[in-house]
């Protein structure tokens, strides 16, 4: 076991650490940045089905359903066709209106989640085309689905996901750059851009981990901490989503994933000096107005742990603690964002001694209902 975490004290990190190769693995002969091309068999041989789609629907569970969250604001945002994402097990048991014109896309990484493939079964059955991004190759899944892409992430042995995220999310990425292309939805300059960009992240991901010791200091500093908020926008509010549910499943710590501007309908009631809250304040995503509830914040006295691009100034006059991430298009920043949060769940567990990779009362893949 010990060859096989490659000189990590866990699989965990040395999952995350894996990110730049697993997403470069992910767009490696699917992505030809310097040509301007886009090209996914799976998509490529259907891409009729995503063109006349009404809308494309998502299901997932956990993890693999934040990816989906950030896939909606991505194809609305790139691709002009309306997202619905669901938990797999509400949308099984909800009798849900699906149309033969829909398409749904299942995201998994092992492939074998029972709801997720219940829900595939109802989309089939309403005629709908069933698309799933899955890692495990000969997944269940992957077999019940009518065609797929593969995040090709590689082994994820930690029960916290980590790089089947950041994948599902580039796959995802891609398929709405696709269609959106397709669609006529943008230029082609926009399409070489965006090509452009999505080749320099897994450079950036790294620039991102080198954030490791800062953030290990500010683990110890909350680790003792009962509660944490993680706040975040747009396209990064599925990554506060996510952020808290890394730090839940492996340090026990309750914490809550919020889209920052909701925090004034209730979760400030619970802001005191005991409390961390991560705001993901990335220049651009709405940033004036984030600065202005990490304000409300201060006010109350809560503590801010800061995610900011690069050379930022107004979160690092107001934050206890700034984490720095290399600078990109909105819409990729998910991408880098998670990096630091990651790796905050992973200092505090491990600082709390806690079973980082087998957390209690979890299982790598949920099999049953
Ligand atoms: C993620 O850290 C979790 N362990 C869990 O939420 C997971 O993402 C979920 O069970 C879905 O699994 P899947 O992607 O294999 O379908």
């Amino acid at each position: 076991e010990q060859i096989e975490k490659g000189g990590y004290d866990h699989f965990m990190l040395k999952e995350i650490y894996e990110q730049p190769d697993a997403i470069r693995d992910t767009f490696r002969g699917r992505m030809l940045a310097d040509q301007g091309l886009i090209k996914m068999a799976g998509i490529d041989d259907h891409i009729d089905k995503f063109i006349n789609a009404k809308r494309i629907l998502v299901v997932a569970c956990g993890t693999s359903w934040h990816a989906g969250l950030v896939a909606e604001y991505v194809f609305e945002e790139l691709a002009r066709v309306p997202v619905e994402v669901e938990y797999a097990s509400e949308f099984r048991y909800r009798n849900p209106v699906i149309d033969k014109d829909d398409v749904l896309i299942a995201i998994s990484q092992s492939g074998e989640t029972a709801d997720t493939m219940a829900a595939i079964k109802l989309a089939k059955e309403s005629g709908a085309f069933v698309f799933g991004v899955c890692n495990v190759v000969g997944s269940s899944i992957s077999r019940e689905s009518h065609a797929g892409a593969y995040t090709h992430a590689g082994p994820e042995i930690g029960v916290a996901s980590t790089k089947a995220f950041t994948t599902q999310i580039t796959v995802l990425t891609l398929i709405a750059l696709q269609l959106a292309k397709k669609k006529g939805k943008i230029s082609t300059s926009d399409f070489h851009t965006y090509l452009k960009e999505l080749e320099t992240i897994p450079e950036k991901v790294a620039e991102a981990l080198t954030t490791n010791d800062l953030v290990e200091k500010i683990a110890a500093i909350y680790k003792e901490s009962k509660n944490c908020l993680y706040l975040g926008r747009g396209f990064n509010f599925p990554v506060a989503l996510e952020g808290a549910l890394k730090l839940k499943e492996i340090s026990y710590i309750h914490a809550e994933g919020y889209p920052a501007a909701e925090m004034k309908h209730g979760p400030i009631a619970l802001i005191d000096d005991q409390m961390p809250v991560v705001v993901i304040a990335t220049k651009k995503g709405h940033y004036e107005k984030v600065v202005s509830n990490i304000q409300e914040i201060k006010a109350r006295s809560g503590k801010i742990i800061g995610i900011v691009t690069k050379g930022d100034v107004d979160v690092k006059n107001l934050a206890d603690h700034v984490i720095e991430v290399p600078e990109t298009i909105e819409f990729m920043t998910p991408l880098l964002t998670t990096i630091p949060l990651q790796l905050l769940s992973y200092h505090i567990a491990v600082l709390l001694d806690k079973n980082v990779d087998q957390p209690r009362n979890l299982a790598k893949s949920v099999t049953v209902e």
